[in-house]
């Protein structure tokens, strides 16, 4: 069938699309704090958010990082997402989809396809924190899913919980997927989970996608690839602070650095100064000196174990219900119920 664009069929989509900007994202201005940033850049060792990669620019990088042959986990998780996602909607049965960090929303398609069979009511919720990925995808999905509709939110998970609707389905579904988690601390990481578990009523559900140990030769290479696109990715940040807080970092000073840290189970990336000197953040009012070989930490990246894993949510006060993962088992789907 050929779908012309007629006025009914835009206003249809409009009818079906919501999205709320939850701060002034990506604007170059002081009503953003930016104290995450400031508390970073002064202390030692220097470290960054991740979630100042996710500008426009450094989201189309990172959807281009899920295509290269060395970047494993994206392919894995869709792969096992394929392959289960018809059981997961019978486990769930109808239920809103809310998902943390949707990007492109890709993935989540695979859910969406097999939510649409059940013939339930769809709805989406995508949080971003950036609105243009957002917006773009939300489009597109419509477009695809004639039933769906659409309540996008830009912003952080922390403005996001705070601001959530009580949803008209049955039930509602967390879905957090990509191995996201894996930018948290284990102390950060408890707390996440304790605000999930606070944004669920009792039986509705969480999805959790976590990259899995493996050798450190593999995770170190879906990190340094040849393409050089994750090098570009990690200092689109410093490009990203530049637009948004009035800086002048200048990117050729420092170089892409990534490696598996095997005490902790992570993968860190930093960014290295090749030449010491200074860098002002105008809106921010922040004076930063860097030293020749210095780093800043922009993300750690950490590696779970299944087990651990499960554990961890039931001690939040989860039930885990069923576990999913691939053949070589590198990436883990769990499927957890708030008990
Ligand atoms: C989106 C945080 C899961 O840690 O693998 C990809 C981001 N960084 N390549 C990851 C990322 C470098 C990614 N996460």
């Amino acid at each position: 069938m050929i779908f012309q664009t007629t006025k009914e069929n835009i206003s249809s989509l409009k009818e079906r699309l919501q999205i709320s900007y939850l701060r002034s994202a990506n604007l170059p201005t002081n009503t953003v704090d930016g104290r995450d940033i400031i508390s970073g850049l002064t202390q030692r060792p220097k470290s960054l958010p991740p979630q100042y990669f996710y500008d426009d620019r450094g989201s189309q990088l990172f959807e281009q990082i899920c295509e290269l042959p060395e970047y494993y986990p994206t392919r894995t998780e869709a792969w096992i997402l394929r392959q289960y996602a018809g059981e997961i909607a019978r486990m769930t049965g109808a239920c809103e989809l809310l998902e943390l960090g949707s990007g492109s929303s890709t993935k989540t398609r695979l859910l969406l396809d097999a939510y649409q069979t059940l013939g339930n009511r769809l709805t989406y919720v995508p949080i971003d924190v950036s609105g243009g990925i957002l917006t773009e995808s939300a489009q597109q999905l419509l477009r695809d899913y004639p039933a769906l509709h659409i309540q996008g939110l830009v912003g952080t998970y922390e403005q996001a919980f705070a601001q959530l609707k009580p949803t008209s389905l049955p039930s509602r579904m967390i879905c957090f997927l990509g191995s996201t988690m894996g930018n948290l601390t284990p102390l950060e990481c408890d707390r996440f989970l304790s605000q999930i578990l606070a944004a669920l009523d009792v039986g509705e559900y969480f999805l959790l996608g976590v990259d899995l140990q493996k050798p450190k030769q593999l995770l170190e290479a879906a990190y340094n690839d040849a393409q050089g696109v994750t090098a570009q990715f990690n200092l689109n940040m410093l490009e990203h602070l530049n637009q948004r807080f009035a800086g002048n970092f200048n990117t050729q000073l420092f170089e892409h650095w990534a490696f598996y840290n095997d005490q902790l189970n992570q993968i860190e990336m930093h960014l290295r100064c090749l030449q010491a000197h200074g860098i002002y953040l105008e809106a921010l009012n922040l004076k930063v000196e860097f030293e020749t070989g210095e780093t800043i930490r922009t993300e750690i990246s950490r590696k779970f174990d299944l087990e651990v894993m499960q554990e961890e949510l039931q001690a939040t006060g989860f039930k885990p219900l069923a576990v999913w993962t691939d053949p070589q088992q590198w990436f883990g789907l769990i499927l957890a119920q708030k008990s």
